[in-house]
């Protein structure tokens, strides 16, 4: 989604700029630009595609120390050099750059327009930049503040004006902004990737507040003037972590970081004394977690299909009705939210929209949300009542891999802390401890060969439809791999509760269609395996992901691929790691943009 950076200091700013943006990148976006004061004046340089198209018109020498950059991720007109950011207002003296949606532009836009603004782009953002300058009488901190107390709608906005040079005001609605603060000189930024090769020390913006920062300095009020004191955080990240240590891409280098992030997902979080795990985030008494008597995970995407395998092991392990919920149907349904109900927003990015305004509204209501967040610091962290971080370090490839098999570590411990509360042993909870403990080693032993993924790959590469197909805690599993095949590869790719092909998919079934059924040696691996001989029966090409050992499944499927036998409920991390690889190597194959797929976004920041 779009991406937003800011500097002013000593340096030439327009070099800082495209590296931000470069950084950015993975956010997703469709043009670029930026704009440098100097002497006076300023220089604005806009493109629709990509950075290095932008980079091409940026002279080498460009003077300036203050400027903005962004990324743009078309919502409100084409992708056009016009529509790209900054934007200016007539006169040329304010710009702007914005992330999130104006709702009320058309209102704004008419209302300005019958006062004589002339509009000429396509956008809702350009709004901001006319009303900045309509109430610019000297201040540029205070036209901001004026001006965005007339919008409606999300933004993070970065502004400058031609006569406060040396000057950014950002200000902060639903979408990130953050402020770097360096020695001698200032960053702002959507997203702490594109400053931490600058500074760590940072400040998080929070809604409803604007911040005022020149080289030397900054401030940060609310809209009605009243100061806010922020603390700075410092950022853990390091550089090498956001670049590919000798990968193509981010996606492979994030898939084979699995074995890592989970063992760091894990670390300290076991209790070996008493089997059980320990979470320190929580903010639970064990009085309070004994009362829950429901689990919701709130989340999209990935981070939705993690938290319905996660749902499986809550109610398997610790008998408590539990379930995964569309944070984006959530919130319009009018949830009912019980008291004894803890509510998980599970989210990567920490900023997705959907799930962070679902949160909102289940807290609205009085329920108590626990974040499950990668990004140390986002919204969602932030904003929840208490949480864990799941420790993957940065997720840069916008399809998302090892965020699922660590979100998945987290929930599986509360599961077990819930479980061991309950139902389980301590046997069984020593066992299910050992169990998740061996999965870093067991997908280690995947990823050391993985010649016949990419061979699989390399024969269905060129299909255009796929079915996966798989059962009970696996389901989910099917679901996720469809998801990761048709973002990267353009493979249209549905998933399906193997159970369910009966009902209607199995009429997509011929020779063209191979179905991709994840086969674990668990209590369903019979009924899927009746389901695969009904695709056979029907020409259908069969893929199976098995268990080591398991020569019947060879018998019938076309092509099979196995992974290391495991305690069954530990299989949603071992089945998704090959279908997470065929994913990237069908991508590979078609030549396509792995990292930055067409029209996606890594965190979708607008509903
Ligand atoms: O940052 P989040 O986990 O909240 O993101 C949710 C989805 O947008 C995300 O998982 C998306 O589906 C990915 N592109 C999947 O690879």
């Amino acid at each position: 989604m779009c991406g937003i950076i800011g500097y002013c200091g000593p340096r030439a700013a327009a070099p800082i700029l495209i590296e931000g943006l470069k950084r950015l990148e993975y956010r997703g976006y469709d043009s670029a630009g930026i704009n440098v004061e100097h002497d006076g004046a300023f220089q604005l340089i806009k493109r629709a595609g990509k950075i290095n198209d932008l980079r091409a018109h940026v002279p080498e020498d460009l003077p300036g120390h203050t400027g903005i950059g962004h990324t743009r991720w078309a919502t409100h007109g084409s992708v056009t050099d016009t529509n790209a950011h900054p934007h200016t207002d007539p006169t040329g003296a304010v710009t702007i750059v914005h992330n999130g949606i104006i709702e009320n532009y058309q209102a704004l836009k008419n209302r300005l327009e019958a006062e004589g603004h002339v509009f000429v782009t396509e956008t809702d953002s350009e709004v901001v930049a006319h009303l900045v300058a309509d109430m610019y009488d000297g201040d540029l901190e205070k036209a901001v503040k004026e001006a965005v107390s007339l919008v409606k709608g999300t933004y993070g906005i970065v502004a400058m004006h031609i006569d406060e040079p040396g000057h950014l005001v950002g200000a902060r609605n639903g979408s990130p902004l953050v402020l770097g603060v360096g020695d001698g000189e200032m960053f702002l930024a959507s997203d702490v990737t594109a400053i931490i090769a600058h500074t760590k020390q940072v400040v998080y913006i929070e809604d409803g507040e604007v911040v005022s920062l020149t080289a030397d300095g900054y401030h940060t009020t609310d809209l009605r003037n009243n100061t806010v004191v922020k603390e700075i955080d410092h950022v853990s990240w390091e550089l090498e972590e956001i670049e590919k240590a000798g990968f193509p891409h981010f996606m492979e280098k994030e898939i084979f970081e699995q074995p890592e992030s989970i063992a760091r997902a894990l670390k300290g979080r076991i209790d070996p004394e008493y089997a059980t795990g320990h979470l320190g985030g929580l903010n639970l008494t064990n009085r309070e977690l004994l009362d829950i008597n429901r689990v919701k995970i709130l989340a999209a995407g990935t981070s939705y299909h993690a938290g319905m395998v996660a749902a499986y092991v809550l109610e398997s392990l610790a008998r408590i009705p539990a379930s995964a919920e569309l944070a984006s149907e959530l919130r319009y349904r009018n949830p009912i939210v019980e008291r004894n109900s803890l509510y998980f927003a599970t989210s990567q990015s920490g900023e997705t929209a959907d799930t962070l305004y679902a949160m909102r509204e289940v807290q609205r209501k009085g329920g108590r949300v626990l974040g499950i967040c990668n990004v140390v610091g986002s919204t969602i962290a932030r904003e929840s009542d208490g949480g864990v971080y799941i420790h993957s370090g940065p997720e840069i490839a916008v399809a998302s891999t090892k965020a699922f098999t660590s979100q998945l570590t987290a929930l599986y411990l509360f599961a077990l802390i819930m479980g061991r509360m309950r139902d389980m042993s301590y046997e069984q909870g020593r066992r299910f401890v050992e169990a998740l403990e061996a999965v870093p080693q067991q997908i280690q032993q995947i990823l050391d060969d993985t010649m016949p993924i990419q061979a699989l790959a390399r024969k269905y590469a060129r299909c255009e439809n796929f079915l996966f197909l798989g059962r009970g805690i696996n389901y989910p599993v099917a679901l996720e791999a469809a998801l990761k095949l048709k973002e990267v590869s353009y493979i249209h790719a549905e998933g399906y509760s193997a159970a369910e092909i009966k009902h209607g998919p199995i009429a997509l079934i011929n020779p063209d269609t191979p179905s991709f059924f994840i086969v674990p040696d668990d209590g369903l691996r019979d009924k899927v395996i009746n389901n695969m001989k009904e695709v056979k029966a029907r020409s259908g090409p069969v893929i199976a992901l098995a268990v080591e050992g398991d020569h019947e499944v060879a018998l019938i499927a076309d092509d099979v691929i196995y992974v290391p036998k495991a305690n069954e409920l530990m299989y949603p991390f071992l089945m998704v790691v090959p279908t997470q690889l065929f994913g990237y190597y069908c991508a590979l194959e078609r030549g396509c943009n792995v990292d930055q797929p067409r029209n996606l976004a890594k965190s979708v920041t607008v509903e």
